[in-house]
């Protein structure tokens, strides 16, 4: 795991897209895993600006979104569909059908997602972390081994979350789709971006703790291609 640590969010979102624009300027036609969350923003920032400015094309791309709430549609505001094309999407020229984010709320919409990913292999995944060390949906104590299923939102997450819901708890989804671990750790690369103070715990145990389900981001401990990225805040406790 090679951990780079920045000052500040600017930074973290500068450097990630340093690692993005590798990826894509070797392989045209890469598969992309994307992530939500505001850790994210500032590296989409950055490849919708060098798209506009340089030209850098996503046309042969295709993309893999890791998770999506459960019970809310797809155009709602706070969809992961609506954040991706609101973020990203609508600012490079990765094709429509070519995007991917996991919806439903049944096992065969989980195997679907699953079905879907067969045959390509993910060549960078974009990954956030949440306070409780949580990867995509994959809460404390969610085996290594699962691939794509549904979660019960811990209500650690359900607060964390809740300033996107009128800070209003009840209205954040109680439950998610979400890639499993074993699903994310199938991508060639992984990309963590981390920042602010209240990831601090959950970034010393991803990177210096035991590799246990109790923190689902210290399996990235067991990848061979992990580049996380932390600015002083989220770095406070390494
Ligand atoms: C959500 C997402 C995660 C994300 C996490 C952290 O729970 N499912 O993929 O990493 O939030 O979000 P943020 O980057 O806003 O702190």
């Amino acid at each position: 795991m090679k951990v780079i640590k920045v000052k500040n969010y600017d930074e973290v979102s500068a450097e990630a897209f340093k690692v993005m624009k590798e990826v894509v300027a070797n392989k045209p036609e890469a598969v992309l895993g994307l992530a939500t969350g505001s850790s994210p923003i500032g590296l989409y920032e950055n490849m919708i600006k060098d798209h506009k400015e340089n030209g850098t094309s996503y046309a042969k791309c295709q993309s893999f979104n890791l998770d999506e709430y459960v019970g809310i549609d797809r155009n709602h505001s706070q969809s992961y569909w609506t954040f991706m094309h609101e973020n990203l999407f609508h600012g490079i020229d990765l094709p429509e059908d070519k995007i991917h984010v996991p919806y439903g709320n049944t096992k065969a919409d989980c195997e679907g997602y699953e079905k879907a990913m067969e045959n390509v292999s993910v060549d960078i995944q974009v990954l956030g972390i949440g306070g409780n060390g949580h990867i995509g949906f994959n809460e404390p104590g969610t085996p290594f081994t699962e691939e794509t299923h549904i979660v019960d939102l811990t209500e650690k997450t359900r607060s964390d979350n809740a300033r996107f819901f009128e800070n209003d708890i009840n209205k954040v989804p109680t439950q998610a789709i979400t890639m499993g671990i074993a699903t994310i750790m199938k991508a060639k690369k992984i990309l963590l971006v981390a920042s602010g103070a209240n990831k601090a715990d959950a970034v010393a145990a991803m990177v210096n703790g035991p590799v246990d389900p109790a923190c689902p981001a210290s399996v990235l401990q067991n990848h061979p291609d992990v580049v996380v990225i932390v600015d002083e805040e989220a770095a406070a406790k390494l």
